[in-house]
Parts: C-alpha cells; structure tokens; sequence
C-alpha cells in the first residue's frame, strides 16, 4: 500500500511557519509523504493566520474550493489548523461540514492520530457511498476538534525535519499577555508560556549536531522571554548568552521585540556577544503619540528613540526594522505625516506596512473604522516609498563593501544564488558551485536594489575576502538615517 499523501499550506508569522514543521515532521514520522501538489494529496491541511481579514479570506476561499473537490472525493481529509481555528471553531465546526479537523495551535502535539482518524472515518463513508446523506449521519461522529492538548513546544522535536540544513527556528515562548488594542494574537495564542534555559539549549544543540550554523528564536514578544518562569531568572539575555556557547552555532537571531523589554541587560547582551546578528525588529506600530497611546503600545515615540539611541550607542552596528499600521481608526493627516517623519528619522533597514484591519472581538474593533480604505492605501503606498527610499540609501552606500553571505538556495533570478548577511540583507550573486547552501562566503556588493543588493562572489585568493566588513555596515546604516 502506498504511504497517504499531505499537503500543508501555512499563512501568517514565523511562528505557524515554525509549527507547520513540527506538523510534518509528526506526519513524517507516521508514514506519511508530502505530496508534490495539492491535487495529489489525500489529506490536505492549511496552518491559518487570522491577524487581518486578508489573511483569512484566502483560507475561506480555499475551503471554499475543497467544498468542491470533497463532492466528488469523499475520502479526502481537511484540516484547518492554526489561529482561525482558534478563532473561528464554532463556525468551521456547524457551517462547514467538509472540514475534518480543527485544532487549535497549543495542540499540534497530537496531529499525526487526529489525521490518521480522520482518514479512517472518511474512508468508512467514502466505503458506504451513500452521497444523500451527510457525513455526521453515516459516521455517527462529528469533526474532530482539537484545542487542548500537547503544544508542538512540549514534544521532543525531530530536529532533522527542516526547510533549510543549516537554518531553524526556536520558539522560546508562545502567546502574549500585552494588551495592543488592534490585535487578535493574545486570543489565538493564549498567555505567554516561556520554555525553561536548559530545555531550549538542549534543543540548539540538538539542530546545531544536525548542522544548523543559524538559529532565530521567536516570540511574539520575545525580548519578554521569560518573565513568566518566576524566580528562576530567565531573561533573553541570558538565553543569548547560554546559547552563545555552543561552538558550531555561528549566528543567532531573535524576532519579534517590543519596545517596552529592550532593557540594558539585553543591549549589553547584543553588543557583547559577535554571533548575535546585527538587526533588531522592533515594531514602532505608528511615529504619532496619540495614535500610540490608542492602541495601547506603552510607549512614546520620545522613549522608544531613547531605547534606539541607547541600543546604537553601545553597538553601532545595529539595523533596526519595523512594522507600522495605517489607518488606525482616527488616525489623522497629522498623525500619519508624524509616522512618515519618525520613519525617516530612525533610518529603517526595512519596514512592513499593514493597512489598519478591524479584528472582532478586540477593543479596537469597537471604534469607527473611520479612515476610507482608499486612504489607507494611500497611507500604504506613501509609507512603504518613504521605506524603500532609505532601504535603496542604504544599500548603495554598501557597493564596493564586501559583506558575508550565508547561502539560502537558488534565487527567483534564474542563475544566481542569494543568502542574507549578518544584517539579515538579501544578496544575491551569480550560481556557482563554489558557494553551496549552508556555507558562509563573502560577495563584494555590486549593485543595489530596494529590497536587496547583487554582489559577486570574491575567491579564496581575493584579498578583500578575509573578513566581513563591519564598518561598511555602520556607515551604511548612519547614511539613512536623517
Ligand atoms: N508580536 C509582534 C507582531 C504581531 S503581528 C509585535 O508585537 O510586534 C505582526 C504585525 O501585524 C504587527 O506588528 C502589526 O503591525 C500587524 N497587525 C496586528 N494586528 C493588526 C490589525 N488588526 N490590522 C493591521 N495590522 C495588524
Ligand atoms: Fe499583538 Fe501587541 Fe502582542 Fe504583538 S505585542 S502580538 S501586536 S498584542
Ligand atoms: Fe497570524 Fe496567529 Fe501568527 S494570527 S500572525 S499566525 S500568531
């Protein structure tokens, strides 16, 4: 008999990116095989995010679709996974009897058995062939509904189930207990629950035995890891600093920050320790204080620049990026015009711009969603060019620099390969087999783009080749900022 074959598709943050692999590797392990396409599988699976509408209106397009295709396919299994799970489980459970299973994101611990009696259910009324009735009839059960459970934290992690060999991601907490007006996360993602020092070094290690060099630990607010596990002093910076240990591990990263926890134990963890990577996403949200004040982010644009000032006075050489939202309900011309100088002001390696999203449920979605949604795209559109304007400053001022690359695989561009630099750059080169995925090389940069920057890669010979250039980095950063 052939192994059953998945597909998953995943939507939202890092962290769903992050539990769809613990997903598969679960399925792995059970014998299942990815399928090469949706079409070809029998069970298919989407990890959903429910931060904006947009994100959720692809799922339900989606299962709109597979409404169809189950007609005439019975047998097939669909999961809905993730935050719309969370967020939407009555409704998937009595309006959408196509859908097999619904579990949560604390309770992916057990997908592999939730799928497998699934699939033995579907097939039983795929056997009895009775298209008149509905499935709750013949099988006498309803969807399998999942919302408690093992998280993928608490089972012991296959580390060699990744997308990249020397790539991974460590989740260190889950949820968040912040109380931003405008956001769904807290609900789909419960409180904060950190992971004990010990348990996740364990885990590094593990995926750095395996060949990972690169490790980016995620939160959702990741620099309040910790304050959950009382009385046993578990901090970010501690964490850096234990991980930092392990001699094979060569970059560490961490996403995402809130400007509230960037406190002078963890700048000085950042500015101490050479394999932390040299960019801090740290969501700003808006540049205007009232529309701060609003959302109920806890800070100023005066004390956020402060904690930037200090973060840059103890390591220069650190990028900032960012997220904004526009359009937040009464959010003025004033206000936005103060978001569009703040940007200009810190200088952004990179932002992302989310149009304002009325999510049910929170406290913002009771106000009026009173900026037009015409306006809203315009505020987009001048925002995202008042970024890309910096990034392209900033990215030239890095041609004729030499930067390190660590290779990701082939590039969209056919014939060039691209990698990220310690800055979490994109650069790509031309394809050679001198430079496999996984392997550090340095590029000397060539060319600049708004999102990246083409390089070429330097020989072993080549001078310029020995070291990365940092102050190349500095300087570039300083140019962008007004
Ligand atoms: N925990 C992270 C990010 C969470 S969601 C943080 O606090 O920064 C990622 C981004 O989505 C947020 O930073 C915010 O910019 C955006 N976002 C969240 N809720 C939104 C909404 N209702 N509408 C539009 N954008 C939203
Ligand atoms: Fe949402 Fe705010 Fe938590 Fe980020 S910190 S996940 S924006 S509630
Ligand atoms: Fe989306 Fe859930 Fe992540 S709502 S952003 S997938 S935590």
């Amino acid at each position: 008999m052939t192994a059953p074959r998945y597909h998953l598709t995943s939507y939202g943050c890092q962290m769903n990116k992050l539990d769809s692999e613990l997903v598969e590797s679960k399925l792995r392990q059970r014998g299942y095989q990815a399928a090469a396409s949706e079409a070809e599988a029998s069970v298919v699976l989407v990890n959903t995010c429910s931060v904006r509408q947009h994100a959720e209106d692809r799922v339900w397009s989606k299962l709109g679709r597979l409404r169809l295709r189950k007609r005439s396919e019975p047998g097939l299994v669909v999961g809905v996974l993730g935050c719309m799970a969370q967020e939407h489980k009555r409704y998937l459970l009595s309006r959408m009897p196509h859908v097999d299973l619904v579990v949560g994101p604390s309770a992916f611990g057990d997908i592999d058995v939730t799928v497998d009696r699934a699939r033995e259910r579907n097939a039983r009324i795929a056997a009895a062939r009775e298209p008149a009735r509905t499935r709750h009839e013949v099988a006498g059960a309803g969807v399998l509904a999942v919302d408690r459970g093992q998280s993928g934290d608490t089972i012991r992690r296959d580390v060699r189930v990744r997308p990249h060999r020397s790539q991974a991601f460590l989740s260190v907490m889950r949820g968040c207990n912040m109380p931003c007006t405008y956001c769904i996360v807290p609900t789909t993602r419960g409180d904060e629950v950190s992971r004990e020092i010990a348990d996740l070094v364990d885990e590094a290690q593990r995926l750095c035995d395996d060949g990972v060099t690169e490790i980016t630990l995620l939160g959702q607010t990741v620099n309040a890891y910790g304050r959950d596990l009382t009385g046993r002093n578990a901090t970010l910076a501690r964490l850096l600093r234990a991980l930092h240990e392990i001699p094979s591990l060569r970059r560490l990263a961490f996403i995402t920050s809130h400007p509230n926890f960037l406190g002078p134990d963890l700048v000085a963890a950042m500015a101490e320790l050479p394999k932390v990577a040299r960019y801090l996403h740290l969501p700003a949200q808006s540049g205007s204080n009232a529309v701060l004040k609003q959302m109920r982010r806890g800070y100023t644009v005066e004390r956020y620049l402060t904690r930037v000032e200090q973060l840059l006075a103890a390591a220069p050489d650190y990028e900032l990026h960012s997220d904004f939202i526009v359009g937040y309900p009464g959010e003025t011309a004033a206000d936005f015009a103060a978001t569009v100088a703040f940007v200009q002001r810190v200088g952004f390696a990179q932002s992302y711009v989310f149009k304002y999203s009325p999510r049910p449920g929170t406290r913002a979605a009771e106000l009026p969603d009173d900026v037009p949604d015409a306006e809203k795209e315009r505020r987009n559109q001048v925002l995202l060019a008042t970024q890309a304007a910096i990034s392209l400053t900033q990215n030239r001022a890095l041609v004729g620099r030499t930067v390190e690359v660590l290779v990701e695989g082939a590039s969209k561009v056919a014939g060039r390969l691209s990698g990220r630099t310690v800055h979490h750059r994109l650069v790509h080169f031309a394809a050679t087999d001198a430079a496999p995925v996984g392997s550090y090389v340095p590029v000397r940069v060539t060319e600049a783009l708004q999102h990246c920057v083409v390089g070429e890669l330097l020989g072993p010979n080549d001078a310029e080749a020995s070291a990365y250039d940092a102050a190349a980095a500095t300087q570039a950063i300083g140019q962008g900022r007004a």
